[in-house]
């Protein structure tokens, strides 16, 4: 017997990041000492207050059950946090769901809202889920070019009006990933114009919320007035915290389009493990210095991944926030060619530009995963690989 994969499945490509793995084993069977900058896992540990509240729970014999929609503590925790950081006010019993991960909530938001035909708009380049949850769900995908003379901001008034007619949704992520550019409060103003005029819902993905440098301001979507009537916001304690095995997140805004996606997650999970809810609101009421120092960490990792490359002439733009550099990679390359022989000849893996959309290709994403003096040693390792390619 043939099992093949639904058509929706075949659409959904992950070629390029398997591919990027498949590299990553073989280098390694050669012998080669690998600097894997491909995934975007933080290697930094949870606070130990909050790993001690997991464990502290887990040996409650009677926490083991479903936890459904989670306990209420959870989202009073989440009001509390966006109050505290964004200045966000939001009802924990209707402005906050709890999620498996965002990418819980990234992946069924268009299955609950869309129908067949309706569009999506999608940024490109964007994280690979925005476009396979549209895939899922039998949409349409309308890519919006995130474009560097644009500051990688959409162009609205560019999306043509037959579009707008069907749109339904519009996903957008500041900072995001793998474009790490940050939006500005009119920038939100204009988008919630835009929804408002065309009643389209508007998702904003703030899963990088706590990793913004230079003392750069941390703007919720929320936070802007009108947001709550046009949209949600998604978060996340992986990155926060370094919880990603924990797989716990949440959305805040919106009450019907919460009230929807939790009704059809109702149908699908049965909820976070109860001892991951209470390590989760103890980081999320915590006194926030854990964040300040964190924050700091990735500054000292991006700067030394981008003086480093610059010392090879790799005029790499510094990242504003996240756990990433989106580089521009030097002319005469394509981005897979360039991530594979690098991969290859030298050990340090990133993945290709174009893994998150046609207009990632000229671009490589590398995450700054590995510790300050490991990506120093990338750095010099990408010097001699442009030196010794150079034509
Ligand atoms: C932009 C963005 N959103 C969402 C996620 C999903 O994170 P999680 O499901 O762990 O909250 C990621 C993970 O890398 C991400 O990069």
């Amino acid at each position: 017997m043939n099992i093949v994969a639904s058509e929706k499945l075949q659409k959904m490509s992950s070629s390029i990041f398997q591919k990027v793995a498949d590299q990553k084993q073989k280098a390694l069977k050669n012998g080669i000492d690998v600097i894997d900058l491909s995934v975007g896992s933080p290697d930094f540990a949870p606070p130990a207050f909050v790993v001690e509240a997991l464990a502290e729970a887990a040996m409650d014999r009677s926490k083991y059950g479903y936890t459904l929609k989670g306990i209420p503590e959870f989202n009073e925790a989440v009001s509390y946090f966006y109050k505290q950081r964004y200045d966000v006010e939001l009802n924990p019993a209707s402005e906050v769901i709890q999620l498996m991960g965002s990418q819980d909530g990234l992946a069924h938001l268009a299955m609950a809202v869309i129908n067949p035909g309706d569009y999506v708009l999608v940024p490109d380049p964007g994280y690979p889920i925005y476009e396979a949850s549209v895939t899922i769900a039998g949409g349409n995908i309308y890519p919006m070019p995130l474009l560097e003379e644009n500051r990688f901001l959409p162009q609205l008034d560019e999306i043509p009006a037959k579009v707008l007619e069907k749109t339904k949704l519009m996903i957008i992520s500041y900072p995001g990933n793998p474009v790490t550019a940050l939006a500005d409060r009119s920038f939100f103003q204009e988008v919630i114009r835009f929804a408002k005029k065309h009643e389209i819902l508007v998702l904003h993905d703030f899963a990088y919320s706590e990793l913004i440098f230079d003392n750069n301001p941390q703007i919720s979507f929320m936070s802007i007035p009108g947001a709550k009537e046009v949209g949600i916001e998604f978060n996340s304690l992986s990155k926060t915290f370094n919880m990603a095995g924990c797989r716990i997140g949440y959305a805040v805004g919106n009450e019907q389009a919460l009230a929807i996606l939790a009704s059809l997650k109702s149908h699908i999970d049965y909820g976070v493990f109860y001892p991951i809810q209470k390590a989760a609101i103890t980081a999320l009421t915590s006194d926030f210095s854990f964040l300040q120092s964190q924050v700091r960490e990735y500054e000292k990792r991006r700067d030394a991944l981008i003086s480093g490359l610059s010392k090879g002439g790799w005029q790499a733009a510094k990242s504003p926030a996240t756990m990433f550099v989106w580089a521009k990679i030097p002319s005469g390359w394509t981005s897979r060619r360039f991530a594979f022989e690098l991969i290859d000849s030298k050990g340090v893996a990133v993945i290709p530009g174009d893994a998150f959309g046609k207009l990632g290709e000229g671009y490589v994403r590398i995450a700054l995963v590995q510790p300050s003096k490991r990506l120093s040693e990338a750095a010099e390792r990408i010097q001699e690989f442009l030196r010794e390619t150079q034509v």
